[in-house]
């Protein structure tokens, strides 16, 4: 069955759970299958967690892959936050902090180096805007070391040891430290920065490595990650404080490369207080315009066997006016290839046209797509930013009264849509 991914705060009553919620020090909250009540939303708030994964129709079933077990992502995302936590109110980091974060990057290298096909395709959907940083710096390690065991199994790099999978993996889950001395409001601007906030801004590569400097065992790869992952191909990226020392093309080693396409994906693909997330499918094409200026063919070209372009469980806006939840992702999860094209079911329909209704599944193309989201809000969200005021025809096919709605799905597509935050 197919499984959408819900923020806390849009659990209902009667939303089945698909994937067990389990409270930090492992003991389970909710089991898998089991049917939400009043109380049991209440339970789910208080422990702290962001989103519930719930089953959904009677599509094939699919469960959205991720790189890292459910539990080494729970644990990994608690400690990067613990340490940053700490950083934050000491503005230095000790022995300690970087002991649990390269043990935690063998923990990572471990579970990835048993091989079977790496896939990302899990959602997100993140309501506490003050974890992004945490939340961002775990993922951009995860992903960097997927990338990395591609990267050797092609021999774009050679085969290292252990430890320098590790010694990446801790350069990728620091590469954003130094934005820990940036000022808050800053960091979470909407909108663009002025000529000043922007020069504070440039700077955090530095200031990473600065808190850097007093640890030793932070190794020399680390350090690059940190100071130059802004860096671009064509040379016109920043870091370094004397612009002799801004890298470009080749001089720029392959590590950093592959965090820098890291980086560039989750930022993209993660909700910002001032807009949701892309899906997967718009980011990389959104990063393929930017290949061979500021990212590297090669990295980038990893990076798109790694990403689902549609996972399971997002909400797409079709070019003809379907509103749809993703319920097959085409690729076949067991084997590293496509197994045919994504599916979607109709969930609403904007048009009166003749048309797909709604409740029908069917497979599509990626040029059918006009947008997409993790959340239904995100998608209510972009719908009405991107598309009111593009032409009188489309504003009046954005009156929700005039839309055909699944049964099931009424009220939430009438909560979403009616919402006016960005999630
Ligand atoms: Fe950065």
């Amino acid at each position: 069955m197919a499984m959408y991914v819900v923020s806390v705060k849009d659990l209902e009553p009667g939303m089945m759970v698909a994937q067990p919620l389990i409270k930090q020090g492992g003991v389970p909250l909710v089991a898998q299958d089991v049917v939400l009540t009043s109380p049991l939303i209440e339970a789910i708030g208080r422990h702290g967690f962001q989103q519930v994964l719930i089953r959904e129709g009677n599509e094939p079933n699919e469960t959205p892959p991720s790189l890292v077990s459910p539990d080494t992502d729970r644990e990994g995302r608690r400690k990067v936050e613990a340490v940053f936590s700490e950083v934050i109110s000491k503005m230095t980091i000790s022995n300690r902090d970087v002991e649990v974060l390269s043990n935690l990057m063998s923990s990572v290298m471990e579970e990835l180096s048993r091989g079977g096909p790496l896939f990302l395709g899990n959602l997100k959907a993140i309501e506490d805007m003050d974890r992004v940083t945490f939340d961002h710096c775990w993922s951009v390690a995860v992903l960097s070391l997927a990338l990395y065991r591609k990267a050797v199994e092609e021999a774009w790099v050679p085969l290292g040891s252990f430890q320098d999978g590790v010694n990446l993996g801790l350069g990728a889950v620091l590469h954003d430290l130094g934005k820990l001395r940036v000022p808050p409001e800053i960091l979470n601007k909407p909108g663009k920065l002025d000529d000043e906030e922007w020069e504070t801004m440039r700077l955090h590569p530095w200031y990473g490595l600065e808190l850097l400097r007093s640890q030793p065992n932070v190794m020399p790869m680390a350090r690059g990650i940190v100071i130059h992952h802004h860096q671009r191909l064509d040379g016109k990226g920043y870091g370094p404080r004397q612009s002799e020392n801004i890298l470009s093309g080749e001089a720029i080693p392959k590590a950093v490369r592959i965090v820098s396409v890291a980086d560039v994906y989750d930022a993209l693909a993660t909700d910002r207080p001032y807009r949701p997330g892309f899906l997967p499918w718009e980011v990389l094409k959104l990063m393929r315009s930017s290949v061979g200026t500021a990212l590297d063919p090669v990295a980038f070209g990893l990076l798109e066997q790694v990403v689902i372009p549609f996972p399971v469980g997002c909400f797409v806006l079709m070019k003809g006016g379907e509103i749809c939840m993703i319920t097959r992702s085409g690729m076949d999860h067991e084997r590293p290839s496509p197994k045919g094209a994504p599916w979607a079911r109709v969930l609403a329909v904007m048009s009166s046209k003749k048309g797909r209704i709604p409740g029908e599944v069917f497979e599509f193309l990626s040029d059918e797509v006009l947008l997409g989201a993790t959340t239904l809000r995100g998608l209510a969200w972009r719908v009405a930013r991107e598309l009111s005021g593009v032409s009188e025809d489309l504003a009046s096919k954005l009156s929700i009264s005039r839309w055909a709605i699944h049964a099931q799905w009424k009220e939430r597509i009438a909560k979403a849509f009616s919402g006016e935050v960005p999630h």
